[in-house]
């Protein structure tokens, strides 16, 4: 059976794009065959986050209008070759395209592939609704930012309309040293503000890319693919680094930068 996990957040910028791409990519290297697919008509960029933009000849836009065969919009990563990408058109952010034409698309790719990870646009309007109404279950994308937080709580109550069989939380972007040092809500105040479970922790870290091996990134979207395979819960632990007497010169020489 296909899994279908819309990525979610409400607030922009938080990591949906970065974290399906990294998702997509481990699951792949654990030997899944999995689809990732950009439901933001406009402004979405998975293409370029997996580095298949040249790539792209037919678009999801294309296959809903006939232009292609659903497969042929599909585009396999070069480097990860069970991970698939189902790119968005960038030249059309005020078409109307519903739900439902989405869902039927997916739908008819969905049986191939063990995952479908949609990453969803920001907001909770038209495009929310567009990768929402293909899923089955969710992931929140959120910063440990207060901001963020407002935002993510909103989309979780939005997300309770739907029958959904899950909806988990991804801290994004977290800094140990800052939660150590108290500058930043801790997980466990996140999850009393959200009410959800706490599925994945994900550094901050600047080499997030797809196909960089060992770094702390790395590590946490590992726990995250095998919590998901697995339904478990074992979260990342950002502040290991910044603990001890090592860990205390690490985060004084970071909180001095
Ligand atoms: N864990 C992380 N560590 C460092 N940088 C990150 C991390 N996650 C995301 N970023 C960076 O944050 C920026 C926004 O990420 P991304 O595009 O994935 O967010 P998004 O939620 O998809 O945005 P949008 O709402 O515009 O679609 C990018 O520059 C990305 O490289
Ligand atoms: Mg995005």
């Amino acid at each position: 059976m296909t899994r279908r996990i819309v990525l979610t957040s409400g607030k922009g910028g938080v990591g949906k794009t970065t974290v399906t791409a990294n998702l997509g990519a481990q699951l792949s290297r654990m030997g899944y065959r999995v689809m990732i697919c950009d439901t933001d008509f406009g402004l979405n960029n998975i293409d370029v986050v997996t580095g298949i933009e040249n790539l792209i000849v037919y678009d999801i836009v294309d296959a809903i209008e006939g232009r292609c065969r659903p497969k042929q919009a599909l585009i396999q990563h070069p480097t990860f070759k069970n991970l698939y990408v189902l790119s968005s058109n960038h030249s059309l952010p005020n078409r109307y395209i519903s739900p439902q034409t989405v869902k039927l698309m997916i739908d008819s790719l969905a049986p191939q592939f063990d995952f479908v990870l949609i990453d969803c646009p920001a907001g909770i309007d038209d495009g929310f609704h567009r990768a929402v109404a293909s899923a089955e279950e969710a992931l929140v994308i959120t910063t440990p930012h207060m901001s963020s937080l407002r935002d993510a709580d909103k989309v979780i109550s939005v997300l309770q309309s739907y029958r959904l069989a899950n909806i988990n939380l991804v801290i994004n972007m977290a800094r140990g040293d800052m939660m150590m040092n108290g500058d930043i809500l801790s997980p466990r105040e996140i999850c009393d503000i959200l009410k959800i479970p706490l599925i994945a922790m994900i550094p901050e870290d600047d080499t997030i890319f797809l196909n960089q091996l060992g770094n702390d990134g790395t590590k946490s979207f590992k726990l995250l693919a095998s919590n998901i395979i697995e339904g478990r819960h074992k979260i990342y632990d950002v502040t290991k680094k910044y603990s001890g007497l090592f860990g205390s010169i690490r985060r004084s020489l970071k909180k001095s930068l």
